[in-house]
């Protein structure tokens, strides 16, 4: 007999599973397949297809829902150091190393999935880039030439023009883990504990395959001002340049520094390949504002290209900081379209913010 119920339940259940697949826009399998994922920890698996998720929601208009799902795939790290590494990969690395006297640790470990659509820069910087890129990835045939791809790179260039993006982009390329370098934590007061810390570091990159980004190496530059620091900020730079020359591993190291005047010639030499950031010209920056809006509905007729001509000195970073306040402000007052008035405040804002920083 039929027991209604049942078939109650049953016809609800069905329904519940559709609405489910309906509202993901995904076919059985690919749910399924999701969740697979997931369960195994197969990270690329899972990223794939949150990215197919994400790219259908843009194709559907859903905007606002695409920037929230990729703003959870590329959240930044928590204090955690492992948060953001899928358990395969937390499984596999090593223990970070750590500064002996505080015990703060001194690096950082990330796994990033950004690729070159996010980075707005001059043409032959982008050359460039691709090139260290593609080396890297091809570094097999190049191998059996007897050849080396550039793996020691400087990036310069002033603060907010890509440069720690970039590390994050070309770690995605290719695929290895980021090591971002805490220099703050490096740099010891006590002396000699630096040069330590320095070759704990090392020790580290050589038990893996990774991008290693000393961000903002500049630390070092900067001390060697101050003359009671001189001494010892100098054997640190020495040091790490000895440690840079004799790294002989597939790992490709990048130092970024946002003040390239302070630091010795002979540090350029070390390097195979010096990438300058420069602060977007009124085409790039007109670039990084659609691109930066490319997820948000604006007033129609909204004239971004203006906006590119009044920014004359802003970075990358400025601009993001433009188009986030400006979003947030259009969110909070429950609007669905940002305005010509909201962008133009938030542009005014930013530049009482430069005049004040660079006071
Ligand atoms: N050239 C650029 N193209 C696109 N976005 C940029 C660019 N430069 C900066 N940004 C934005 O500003 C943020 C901060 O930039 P960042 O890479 O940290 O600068 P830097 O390391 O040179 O100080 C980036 O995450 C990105 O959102
Ligand atoms: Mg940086």
């Amino acid at each position: 007999m039929n027991n209604p119920i049942l078939f109650k339940e049953e016809k609800q259940y069905i329904l519940q599973q559709k609405k489910l697949a309906e509202i993901m826009n995904m076919n059985y399998s690919n749910l399924e397949l999701l969740f697979r994922a997931h369960m195994k920890n197969d990270d690329e698996l899972f990223h794939e297809l949150a990215m197919q998720i994400i790219k259908d929601e843009e194709r559907k208009n859903h905007h606002l829902l695409a920037a929230k799902l990729k703003q959870i795939l590329d959240d930044p790290p928590s204090k955690n150091e492992y948060s953001r590494l899928s358990n395969s990969l937390r499984k596999n690395i090593p223990p970070i190393p750590r500064d002996n006297e505080k015990g703060f640790p001194l690096l950082e470990v990330n796994k990033y999935h950004y690729n070159w659509d996010d980075l707005i820069v001059k043409k032959e910087t982008e050359e460039i880039l691709h090139e260290i890129t593609v080396e890297n990835q091809e570094r097999h045939l190049l191998s059996s030439y007897g050849l080396k791809p550039k793996n020691k790179i400087l990036f310069c260039g002033p603060p907010g023009t890509g440069k720690t993006l970039t590390a994050k982009i070309i770690s995605s390329e290719i695929g290895y883990p980021l090591i971002t370098v805490k220099f703050e934590s490096v740099v010891s007061s006590y002396l000699g504990e630096t040069s330590t810390n320095l070759k704990k570091i090392f020790d580290y990159i050589e038990k893996g395959r990774w991008v290693v980004l000393f961000d903002e190496f500049d630390i070092i530059g900067k001390k060697r001002d101050d003359p009671t620091e001189h001494g010892e900020i100098k054997r640190v730079v020495n040091n790490f340049m000895l440690m840079l020359e004799n790294f002989r591993g597939d790992s490709i190291l990048i130092a970024s520094t946002n003040h390239p005047h302070i630091l010795d010639s002979g540090v350029w030499r070390r390097f195979d390949e010096v990438v300058s950031f420069e602060l977007p010209d009124t085409k790039c920056r007109n670039f990084i504002f659609h691109k930066k809006f490319s997820t948000f509905w604006k007033e129609p007729g909204i004239d971004l290209t203006r906006f590119a001509l009044e920014t004359e000195g802003f970075s990358g970073s400025d601009i993001e900081q433009v188009t986030v306040r400006a979003i947030k402000h259009t969110l909070i007052d429950k609007r669905q379209y940002i305005t010509h008035e909201d962008l133009s405040n938030s542009v005014d804002r930013q530049k009482r913010i430069i005049t004040a920083r660079e006071a």
